[in-house]
């Protein structure tokens, strides 16, 4: 069965593109066949996240029927593949998508996963990939703004018959200030199935157009993404020890 996650938030800049390319990777690395798909027509920045020029064919071209499907899978040295859009402006606007031509698109995809990022907001172009997914992952930063939209997300998620995966915090600081995980879980009335540390080496990475994965396997961030890629795939991940410790404390504080 091919599972269709689409990775979504409400607010933006909180870390879906991030969240795509790492989970992407881990999942990958367990072995999983994995396709990450940049499924934000407006302002994409998938392709930006990784090593590998990604250009020409992107999935503008796919749906304007330039390009066959096939030709728009690009395959990352990881083993993931990453069908990318196109950030150029003239195919922004020369692009005519549409609900059914997306879904018969994702619907020819095949593997374990197929990882959809979106758009921030809940604009048609986000509902229309949260209608093609079957799940819904969603990802949000400790603080009230995007917790709200984060919530906004989710009801109407559930509206399109979409499951939701769960909750991804992420940049958590630890800082007294930072909402309680169980604040959060109640007012979201989703489990958080991982936590995601403020981490520097995430900045390094986009710089270096490497996700984090690959650019520090060992950093917080990345162990973080490795574990909730094995919540997700259902398998066991052993979280080093110097690791447990750490996001012990990191619980121990969120819980209060
Ligand atoms: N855990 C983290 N630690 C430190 N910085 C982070 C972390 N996660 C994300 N960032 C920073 O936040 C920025 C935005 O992340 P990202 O592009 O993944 O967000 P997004 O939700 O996809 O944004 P958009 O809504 O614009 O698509 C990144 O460029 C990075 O600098
Ligand atoms: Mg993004």
């Amino acid at each position: 069965m091919t599972r269709k996650i689409a990775i979504v938030s409400g607010k933006g800049g909180v870390g879906k593109s991030a969240t795509a390319a790492n989970l992407g990777i881990a999942l990958a690395q367990l072995g999983k066949d994995v396709t990450v798909v940049d499924a934000n027509f407006t302002t994409p920045d998938l392709s930006l996240h990784f090593g590998s020029p990604i250009g020409t064919p992107t999935l503008h071209h796919v749906v304007t029927g330039e390009f066959r499907l096939e030709d728009a899978i690009h395959v990352h040295p990881s083993g993931l593949k990453i069908i990318p859009a196109s950030i150029a402006i003239g195919d922004m606007k020369r692009t005519r998508y549409s609900k059914h031509r997306l879904e018969r698109i994702i619907n020819r995809l095949t593997g374990d996963f197929i990882l959809l990022d979106t758009q921030a907001g809940l604009s048609n172009e986000v509902q229309m990939v949260m209608a093609a997914a079957d799940e819904v992952l969603v990802v949000t930063n400790p603080e009230w703004p995007a917790i709200t939209d984060a919530l906004k997300t989710i009801l109407i998620a559930k509206e399109h018959g979409a499951q939701i995966t769960g909750v991804i915090l992420n940049r958590v600081t630890n800082h007294k200030i930072e909402p309680s995980l169980k604040g959060v879980e109640s007012i979201l009335e989703t489990e958080i199935i991982g936590i995601i540390p403020e981490d520097i080496h995430i900045k390094h990475s986009i710089a270096t157009k490497n996700p984090v994965i690959i650019y520090e396997p060992n950093s917080d961030a990345a162990v973080s993404f490795k574990e909730i890629a094995a919540k997700i795939a259902g398998v066991k991940y052993k979280v080093p020890n110097k690791y447990k410790r750490k996001f012990k404390l990191m619980l121990k504080n969120l819980f209060g």
